[in-house]
């Protein structure tokens, strides 16, 4: 058989995947090697995964074999993510005594410490163990500072009422980029690196007017109040119902902003169990949106596909990834590179 073209060659950015640690051994790896540039580690970067039950920062295990994968194979790592509404823990807006945190300026104040110890504890075991970002042992080249902070709904300020808005409001967001800035870009960077890590807002349904709308006007308050962001990005947890057309527009929606975009959790669900029809179906549309990310490419820093084979997606039953539970090329790995 011909070798396959790998899909990284097709895109002139960075091509990248999330994974944990059953992609980094044997014929998994081998395919992910072949074809992507990047990984975001799928969970084990979240929040809830630095902690022990006993509330002590440490890493989970799964950090240091998805960095040593990535060093040992030259691609780099997509961080994901530092302040989100789950997968966080409870512990985070609890007193003492495990009651919700008020809005009292000391708990104000507590909830603001937690979030820069947290941010301060990632980048510090990072740079411990893998150097000052930006030098060359170190493969972190962006964050999801925060993930999915915009409202499903209509609300004067665009924002979702979670915990971290409860208590601290808008706030929380301009503290994330300036604590994960800090440390990132600053104390714990490289001194010849410039911003070594970009710093990026993501979330899902940015194909969606309505949530478009909202985005936008989170995006333009960080920007006028001086935060230091980086990016903006869109998840596209998509399906075939979803024309391309609205992932274009959604590149158009912020493209005018000082910002660089990021497709940063792609995967296109079939509506159902799939069929050849289906997956040829599906094919098509891999092919139409890596067109259009072809054509976009100076605009974006980079494309990762939620996930290498369809067996370990979060949505499974609908095959919405590239490579079968085989490690097998399905249509949309044809339609991506361009052949029939
Ligand atoms: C998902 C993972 O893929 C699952 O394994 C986990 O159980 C839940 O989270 N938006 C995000 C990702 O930003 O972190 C989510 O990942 C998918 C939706």
């Amino acid at each position: 058989a011909e070798p396959l073209t790998p899909i990284r060659d097709t895109l002139d950015v960075p091509v990248g995947v999330a994974i944990d640690q059953r992609e980094t051994s044997g014929a998994a790896a081998d395919l992910l090697t072949t074809h992507f540039d990047q990984i975001t580690p799928e969970n084990h970067m979240k929040p809830e995964a630095w902690y022990d039950a006993d509330r002590t920062f440490r890493a989970d295990p799964q950090v240091g074999i998805l960095m040593d994968f990535a060093v040992a194979n030259d691609l780099r790592v997509y961080g994901h993510t530092l302040a989100w509404h789950s997968q966080t823990p409870a512990w985070f807006f609890t007193d003492e005594a495990g009651a919700p945190l008020t809005t009292s300026e000391e708990h104000k104040q507590l909830l603001r410490d937690r979030l820069k110890a947290h941010i301060d504890g990632v980048a510090e075991h990072l740079a411990d163990a893998y150097g000052p970002f930006g030098s060359a042992g170190n493969p972190i080249v962006a964050w999801d500072v925060v993930n999915e902070v915009v409202s499903d709904d209509q609300q004067a300020d665009g924002l979702r009422r979670s915990e971290w808005y409860r208590i601290l409001g808008a706030e929380f967001i301009d503290l994330a980029f300036r604590y994960a800035d800090a440390a990132f870009n600053e104390r714990l960077a490289d001194p010849g690196a410039d911003r070594p890590v970009a710093l990026f807002i993501n979330d899902y349904n940015t194909e969606h007017a309505g949530k478009q709308d909202r985005y936008r006007q989170v995006i333009e308050g960080l920007l006028d109040r001086g935060v230091p962001i980086d990016g903006v990005g869109h998840q596209f947890h998509v399906s075939l119902a979803t024309p391309v057309a609205s992932l274009a527009a959604a590149l158009d929606r912020f493209a005018d902003l000082p910002l660089t975009q990021v497709v940063s959790e792609l995967d296109v669900t079939v509506g159902g169990t799939a069929d050849d029809a289906l997956l040829i179906e599906q094919g098509h549309y891999y092919r139409a949106a890596f067109d259009l990310f072809r054509a976009r490419a100076d605009e974006l820093f980079s494309v990762t596909v939620w996930g290498l084979t369809d067996d370990r997606s979060w949505l499974t039953e609908q095959s919405p990834l590239i490579f079968d539970a085989g490690l097998q090329p399905k249509p949309a790995y044809y339609g991506i590179v361009g052949s029939d």
